[in-house]
């Protein structure tokens, strides 16, 4: 077998791993298997704690051959495929906690054991026409949030969007085969043109064909987003199974949603209806210091207090117990549950309890954001190790696609 045929043995361009039991004990090995990457140093890092799916024998045989041709010292016994995994945030303002808990906190939980890219939204941010002098500001602070949540760029490829132009690329071509109407009766397009109706640009319309190119372009298996993505996510599914079939190829796998199985996270925001947002007036930012955090929560709307023994708390109470829930120790959620069900709740002291569990959280995260942001040279040599990974692996893809296509070198 050749190095060129590794593309082939594989399908596309994902790492293997040799867990623990072979000669690698107690290591895990990533090696880029697309013919378009140069050969490379394999990566290794400790072993996962758990074990993605095995792949058929035959496979399997395989890559042990592949395994033992690339790095001959180690005679793999088990090899298993990572999955890909793909997800942005836009660089619009500060993260908040619906992003880290809706997003951020998956992260930090699966480039432990996947081939992960993870990048900043800033091509997305463009539909709202920010001004040219706080693009740069806006990318490094989403950046410097990403790392300071604990995202590893030694774990994870991390960059910026508009660093790698292939994705563009893919848009365009996406956009060939994504019509008009279902664009349109998207959710998050007919909310935006209802709040924006001087602002309905092109860009908004098919917001949803550049995110599916973010999500394919490095042939993702698992996207971890909120609950507000899913749709967008349904259709990146969509456009995939649409190039597949339309070109009669098995070559984008159909990414999903993902948040390890359990319901897609919607953090509500605390003027007692709807989620919390960066625009919204209702959020509280990983950035923002304790005094703001204990100033903003103990404002949360609330009411005037349950009434009934065991009735539901209204919604801007059940707002503030979710967000209790993923803050604080089940006990304490638990205590203020009971308390609202036999009527004796003081919402003051909930808030003064829920503000100190936030803090725990975002504190540290806080003095990190600091730290980084001021580290012009580090972020640097992030964004720009990110960018090659990101491309290497895009142009890959974007080379497939032409062929796939049918553009041919003359
Ligand atoms: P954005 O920037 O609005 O939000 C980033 C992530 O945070 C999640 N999120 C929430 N989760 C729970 N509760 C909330 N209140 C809440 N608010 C935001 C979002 O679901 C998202 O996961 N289109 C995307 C960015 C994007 C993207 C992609 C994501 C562009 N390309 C490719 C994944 C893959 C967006 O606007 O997210």
């Amino acid at each position: 077998m050749q190095y060129g045929d590794f593309g082939a043995v594989v399908g596309y361009g994902r790492q293997i791993a040799v867990p623990p039991g072979c000669s690698a004990a107690g290591r895990e090995i990533a090696i880029h298997l697309d013919t378009s990457i140069a050969p490379r140093q394999p990566v290794c890092r400790p072993a996962p704690a758990t074990k993605p799916p095995p792949l058929t024998s035959s496979l399997i045989a395989e890559l042990q051959e592949l395994v033992s041709l690339i790095i001959p010292i180690f005679t793999a016994d088990k090899i298993f495929l990572m999955d890909t995994v793909v997800s942005g945030i836009r660089s619009t303002g500060n993260l908040h906690l619906g992003n880290y808990f809706g997003a951020l906190k998956n992260f930090l939980r699966m480039q432990e054991e996947n081939n992960c890219y993870f990048f900043v939204a800033d091509y997305h941010s463009l539909t709202t026409h920010p001004h040219p002098d706080d693009i740069h500001a806006n990318i490094r602070q989403v950046l410097a949030e990403y790392l300071a949540a604990g995202i590893d760029p030694e774990k994870a490829t991390v960059y910026v969007q508009s660093d790698v132009p292939e994705v563009a690329e893919l848009y365009l071509l996406m956009n060939m085969n994504a019509y008009v109407g279902e664009l349109e009766r998207t959710t998050s397009f007919k909310e935006k043109i209802r709040k924006h109706p001087d602002n309905i640009n092109a860009g908004l319309l098919t917001y949803p064909v550049l995110m599916a190119a973010d999500i394919i372009i490095h042939k993702a298996h698992k996207v971890p987003v909120g609950k507000d993505q899913e749709q967008h996510l349904e259709m990146t599914r969509r456009f995939a199974r649409r190039f597949n079939t339309m070109y009669g190829v098995d070559y984008f796998p159909e990414p999903d949603a993902y948040n390890f199985g359990k319901q897609l996270m919607k953090i509500p925001g605390l003027d007692g209806s709807g989620k919390m947002g960066k625009s919204e007036g209702n959020g509280i930012f990983l950035a923002d210091t304790s005094a703001e955090i204990r100033k903003k929560v103990m404002r949360a709307v609330t009411d005037t207090g349950p009434e009934k023994q065991d009735s539901e708390p209204s919604e801007a109470v059940r707002n503030l117990f979710t967000i209790m829930e993923v803050v604080s120790e089940p006990s304490t959620v638990k205590f203020f549950r009971e308390q609202h069900a036999s009527c004796v709740i003081r919402y003051g002291d909930m808030k003064k309890q829920l503000a100190e569990d936030i803090i725990k959280v975002t504190e540290p995260i806080r003095i990190r954001i600091n730290e980084i942001i001021s580290d012009p040279v580090y972020l640097g040599k992030v964004v720009s190790r990110g960018a090659e990974k990101a491309r290497a692996s895009a142009s890959a893809t974007i080379r497939e696609v032409r062929e796939i296509i049918g553009y041919r070198p003359f």
